[in-house]
């Protein structure tokens, strides 16, 4: 049977600490994707979720003086709500701790194992916590990670290895021929640029970290974190029990780029599975030129943005500010400025005036909804790119042309007849603009909506309040 939805991925982060905007970069332009392909009349499957075991998580729990089922419980559940504040509509959220995961994945690993793929060796080297990977002395500034602030661990253990060298120069060729597409281009070349650079086989279990999924054939391991982690994308469709592999798309941030565009293809091509189709590597938030993160402590977090915003407003900052193919340095005094001149004023001031007009005249020609999305279209044609701020741009463009005719013609110096002529073709615009904004601010959208294809037009009250500059 052939799959006929597409499915698309969100990375499962670390329940090591609450979720922040970081996080809420790459779930929401999954949310944004998956509505738009719905729009197209697809059938769609958006999967979200927490990667719960390892050396980072057991640590966080024992900070937070909790066994880590009961802390995971916890953690985990606060990015199920920070998802529900945002609107994130998705359709299952997967727990590396679900008991059909761990099944799923130790047979995976099995599978491996008896083909041959994987064999006993010895690791020497550093480890970062951090990032749950093993890490190189040219990677480290000034003696530690720079991601994560932390001076890595020495590690000397026996643990198993897979035979990523064997996989790697297909994987290489997959990505070149572009059956297996990596993007934006500069990640592209990244990664084959550091698979000619050399590759190692993969240590995939550890001897001393019990807060993981036993290895099926030494119990005294567990499976290194990462690769059940990447396993969630494939267990998550057996859990569910729909037909949904290969995965349309992997949304992820570059840090992990190493480990979906080879690590993660190998495994599969090792276990005679499809690849996903697409793997999209985007860039970081900033907060003054530092990546926001947990580990150095500058973070955002959804709720804070939400309070400020609204969830729309918070929505629309977020993807406005994309970090696409390169990091994009936030503040808030930048969020503020962009909320007040393209919601507050542009589009909120717009939607105001031209219902006021409506109701004045009593405007009762009502239009019917109009839909963006299934017609060919170079502003839609954008987001094929993942380039969600440049598709904004092309939608205020729109209102920016709409606010013109507005002021051009003057409607409010018109006669009712002349009056209606000016307001059927701006209507007419700002259900396009509404549609148009459908995956990026869906309640806006749907309520613009309703204002303009109900019986009675009337305005009613802003749809984004003005906020105060008071944060920095
Ligand atoms: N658990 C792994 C992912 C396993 S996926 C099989 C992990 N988790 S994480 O909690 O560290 O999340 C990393 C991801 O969060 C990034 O790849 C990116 O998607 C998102 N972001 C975290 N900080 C970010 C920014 N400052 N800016 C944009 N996105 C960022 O790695």
């Amino acid at each position: 049977m052939s799959k006929d939805k597409f499915y698309i991925t969100t990375p499962i982060y670390y329940v090591n600490d609450t979720p922040h905007i970081g996080h809420a970069c790459t779930t929401l332009a999954a949310d944004c994707l998956n509505r738009c392909h719905q729009l197209k009349g697809e059938e769609t499957f958006f999967l979200a979720g927490t990667d719960e075991h390892g050396a980072k998580v057991a640590e966080a729990a024992v900070k937070a003086g909790q066994e880590p089922q009961q802390f995971t419980d916890e953690i985990s559940q606060r990015f199920v709500e920070a998802w529900k504040l945002l609107n994130v509509d998705y359709n299952f959220f997967i727990r590396t701790t679900n008991p059909d995961h761990i099944q799923l994945a130790r047979e995976f690993f099995q599978r491996l194992y008896d083909q041959g793929d994987i064999y006993k060796g010895r690791y020497e080297g550093l480890y970062c916590v951090g990032c749950e990977k093993f890490i190189t002395e040219k990677e480290l500034i000034a003696g530690k990670c720079p991601l994560h602030d932390r001076v890595p661990e020495k590690q000397s253990e026996e643990n198993y290895f897979f035979k990523l060298t064997k996989f790697a120069p297909q994987v290489r060729q997959l990505i070149t021929s572009g059956e297996f597409k990596v993007s934006p281009e500069n990640k592209k070349n990244e990664i084959l640029n550091k698979i000619d650079a050399g590759v190692e086989d993969l240590s995939i279990s550890r001897a001393n970290v019990p807060w993981g999924i036993p290895v099926p054939w030494d119990e005294k391991q567990t499976i290194y974190v990462w690769v059940e982690a990447l396993l969630n994308y494939w267990t998550a469709p057996q859990i569910v029990g729909q037909e949904l592999w290969p995965a349309n798309l992997h949304l992820i941030g570059k840090e992990i780029a190493w480990f979906h565009c080879l690590i993660w293809p190998a495994l599969l091509l090792a276990a005679g599975e499809e690849l996903p189709r697409e793997i999209f590597v985007h860039d970081f938030y900033g907060i003054k030129g530092i990546k926001m993160s947990k580990s150095l402590g500058n973070v955002i977090t959804p709720q804070a943005l939400v309070d400020r915003f609204g969830t729309d407003g918070a929505r629309y900052l977020l993807l406005a500010f994309f970090p696409h193919s390169t990091d994009t340095a936030l503040s808030w005094e930048l969020m503020e400025e962009k909320y007040t001149a393209d919601l507050a004023n542009g589009l909120g001031n717009l939607v105001q005036r031209v219902a006021k007009l409506c109701e004045r005249l009593e405007f009762d020609q009502p239009l019917a909804s109009v839909n963006f999305w299934n017609q060919e279209n170079p502003t839609g044609q954008l987001l094929n790119d993942y380039r969600f701020g440049e598709t904004l741009t092309g939608i205020w463009q729109k209102i920016k042309k709409l606010d013109q005719t507005i002021n051009t013609q003057k409607p409010w110096e018109k006669s009712d007849t002349a009056l209606e002529k000016i307001l059927t073709p701006l209507v007419g615009g700002i259900l396009e603009v509404a549609s148009a904004l459908k995956p990026f601010i869906p309640e806006t959208a749907d309520q613009i909506e309703k204002i303009f294809t109900g019986k009675k037009i009337k305005a009613g009250r802003p749809l984004f309040p003005r906020v105060k500059p008071d944060k920095s």
